[in-house]
């Protein structure tokens, strides 16, 4: 048996229940693992509330877009009894049976090698929202923004793509302009290496007029809506700004004029269907800062199968500041 957080859609709403399940009933894949953490992500939150329409497979569902794990049986020659693997994004969580039980079988091409020099939990509290962050960083200098160029703004930045942005920025070199709605967040931002902190109400009414004075050499964006909307106003020449969510909301309105008067790029990440060579690397560079102190410290709280309903609610409500790690042995 294992043991699942399973959702149920009844009468159009989403009700999720920690469950006993029979192994026979996990999804199909050629690698069983036991699975030892997983995250909390927004896209998790909207699933497990019903808030977004995020579940794509057939219900009853089990949740998740991460999982860390050992291998137990494989027909893979990927991997052996033993391995230990991550799991991210690939419709995990969305279309096939996800991280939120102690056993899980998927494909191996889901699965990495866990990286060198990471444990299952570093590389769950990174996840990937951590994954996403370092996506957007490694965006940022193929798009020529380098450290000393000016400041980099990084919006939601007490929110867990938006912390590991923070880090990862200010371990890069860059100065960081950490835009937050968290009060609380402000003093811990500093220590993890924001520069600056912007409050989060001078972005959300949008761009006064459609060029503003150039103010960011780049951004790592996980509002969307109408902070999106100023930061592409306020981008220096030839600045970048790479749009990863829309925790303010999902439409966008702008003009040309960013974009032919002074050449600036809007760059899109997708985490969840983002090809392996470059999650490879990014997993690779994640591995190497996670042995920075700085990154024990976006660790929020340390929670159960049983806690992720009423966390998703705390986490959508912006109460989370950096990573919830989910230990499903706990
Ligand atoms: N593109 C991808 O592949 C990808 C991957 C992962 C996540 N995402 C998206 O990125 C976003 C953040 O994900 P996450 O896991 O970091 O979530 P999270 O931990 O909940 O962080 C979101 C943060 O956004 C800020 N925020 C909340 N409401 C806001 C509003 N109305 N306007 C502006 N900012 C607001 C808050 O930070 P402050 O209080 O500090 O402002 C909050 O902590 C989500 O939209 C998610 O879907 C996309």
């Amino acid at each position: 048996m294992t043991s699942a957080l399973l959702l149920h859609r009844r009468e159009g709403r989403v009700e999720a229940s920690v469950s006993e399940i029979d192994e026979s009933r996990l999804p199909e894949g050629d690698v069983l693992l036991d699975v030892w953490y997983s995250g909390l992500n927004y896209k998790d939150a909207l699933a497990i509330t019903g808030r977004g329409k995020i579940i794509r497979g057939a219900w009853p569902f089990v949740p998740g877009i991460d999982l860390a794990g050992k291998v137990r049986t494989s027909g893979s020659e990927a991997f052996k009894p033993g391995d230990l693997v991550i799991g991210t994004g690939w419709g995990l969580g969305e279309s096939h049976w996800g991280g939120y039980a102690t056993a899980q079988r998927v494909d191996a091409a889901k699965l990495l090698p866990l990286p060198e020099g990471m444990s299952l939990d570093k590389a769950m509290l990174a996840g990937t929202a951590g994954l996403t962050a370092m996506l957007a960083v490694m965006e940022l200098e193929a798009h020529g923004v380098k450290p000393g160029g000016g400041e980099v703004l990084v919006t939601g930045a007490s929110g867990g793509v938006g912390s590991f942005a923070a880090g990862l920025l200010h371990a890069a070199g860059y100065s960081v302009a950490a835009s937050t709605g968290s009060p609380d967040a402000h003093d811990w931002l500093r220590w993890l290496g924001a520069d600056r902190i912007v409050e989060r109400e001078a972005l959300a009414a949008g761009a006064a007029r459609p060029l503003d004075s150039g103010k960011w050499a780049g951004a790592v964006d996980v509002a969307g809506g109408k902070t999106l909307e100023a930061i592409l106003a306020s981008l220096k020449r030839h600045g970048a700004v790479v749009a990863c969510g829309l925790a303010g909301g999902h439409a966008l309105h702008t003009t040309v004029f960013p974009f032919i008067l002074r050449g600036a790029r809007l760059i899109g990440v997708d985490t969840n269907t983002c090809p392996v060579p470059a999650r490879r690397q990014a997993w690779a560079r994640l591995a190497r800062w996670m042995t920075d102190e700085r990154a024990e410290h976006l660790l929020a709280d340390t929670i159960g199968l049983g806690d992720l309903a009423a966390y998703s609610e705390r986490l959508l409500s912006g109460a989370i500041q950096g990573r919830l790690l989910v230990d499903l042995r706990k």
